[in-house]
């Protein structure tokens, strides 16, 4: 995606320093940081700290994990350390574990010799598929959009309500929820995105930085605005990501995603979840009572970051020193409130029955 004029991935492999370069989102809006990832703590730290955050990004980086792990002992032994090392930084975004299994059974046909050259190619298919896979899903979700377009006057924006990051900053390129947007914007549909701020680590911050790279038209509202603004006639649309959807639908993403999706069905707006197959977790049905749900620092809730006068990156409290803070970071949104899944093959119902006749043959093999 664009930052100014340059194109940007959200990771990147610098092939004269043989290292993988990220961009440090803990950093934005308010700077551009690039770091590079080199030893296997870094890459812990890169996904605990959530300096690469969003499911599909975490899968990749995770390759890139498991890549450099080979690079340095191809053993049995270290292979399983850092994939223990690795699945053990964030526990809801099942694309973590995809990646790294996809990895460790690959290794598993892989002459020790061989590992170091076989992952890191493993790692760049993952990434560049990451790419492919999103572009589709903006394919796909544009037909939605201009189905809403063709129905408004000359002009007027298709208003579209989305939460958290599911931009091309949480995956490797385009984003899930936002690669319909940006379809739409360069396909000259005029769009309007209504950005919920997220707390309490408000990732809507990175959507609006990134819509805005873009030129992308929106408005970054508190996360308590969509119901109203749904009410008022003013969503035509809701797309969000998730970060794990189960087999019959249910879709676990950013913490507050469900109770827009109850505002939605009381409203009549259409609520659609964009995600890569890699997202789905076809080992679960019920995800309310199966995903696992992380739970973050309660600081997260008790004090807010932002640049203060002298533009320097600051945190301050928001509630008084005694008052503990809770922080669950997902919520799980039935597939009864989700209108549709926008997936790289095509738009399906929230279903079993949507999701198998989509990918039968994940769905047989369990
Ligand atoms: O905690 P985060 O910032 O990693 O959570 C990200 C989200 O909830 C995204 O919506 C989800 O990962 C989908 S990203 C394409």
């Amino acid at each position: 995606m664009k930052i100014g004029d340059k194109h940007y991935r959200s990771l990147w492999w610098d092939h004269s320093q043989q290292v993988l370069q990220i961009i440090d989102q803990r950093r934005l809006p308010y700077e551009f940081q690039i770091q590079n990832v080199e030893s296997l703590q870094d890459y812990l730290d890169a996904i605990f700290q959530m300096r690469v955050r969003g499911a599909p990004l975490i899968g990749a980086t995770a390759a890139y994990g498991i890549a450099h792990a080979m690079s340095q002992d191809p053993s049995d032994n270290n292979l399983q350390r850092a994939w223990d090392a690795l699945y053990a930084t964030r526990p809801t975004a099942v694309n973590l574990r995809w990646a790294l299994d996809r990895c460790r059974q690959v290794m598993a046909n892989t002459p020790e010799a061989e590992r170091a050259d076989v992952s890191l190619n493993l790692a760049h298919n993952i990434a560049d598929e990451d790419v492919g896979i999103n572009k589709s899903i903006g394919e796909h979700g544009l037909t939605l959009i201009r189905d809403i377009a063709s129905r408004k006057n000359d002009g007027e924006p298709v208003n579209v309500l989305t939460h958290c990051n599911a931009g091309w900053l949480a995956t490797v390129d385009w984003g899930t929820a936002t690669s319909p947007m940006y379809h739409a914007h360069d396909a000259n549909i005029p769009v309007h995105i209504w950005v919920d701020e997220t707390r309490p680590r408000n990732q809507g911050a990175l959507t609006a930085w990134e819509l805005g790279n873009h030129g992308v038209p929106h408005t970054y509202i508190t996360d308590n605005a969509g119901g109203h603004l749904m009410q008022h006639g003013q969503v035509d649309l809701v797309i969000t990501g998730t970060d794990r959807t189960t087999s019959r639908g249910d879709v676990c993403n950013k913490i507050g995603t469900y109770l827009k999706a109850l505002a939605a069905f009381d409203n009549n707006v259409p609520f659609y979840v964009a995600l890569p197959s890699p997202t789905i977790d076809w080992t679960l049905s019920d995800g309310v009572a199966e995903i696992p749900i992380e739970e973050r620092a309660e600081k997260e809730t008790t004090h807010i970051q932002g640049t203060n006068s002298s533009g320097s990156v600051d945190t301050v409290r928001v509630t008084p020193e005694c008052t503990p803070g809770g922080n669950p970071a997902f919520d799980v949104t039935p597939n009864r409130l989700v209108t549709g899944l926008i997936t790289e093959r095509g738009i399906c119902e929230a279903s079993a029955i949507g999701l198998a006749k989509m990918f039968p043959e994940f769905a047989k093999a369990t």
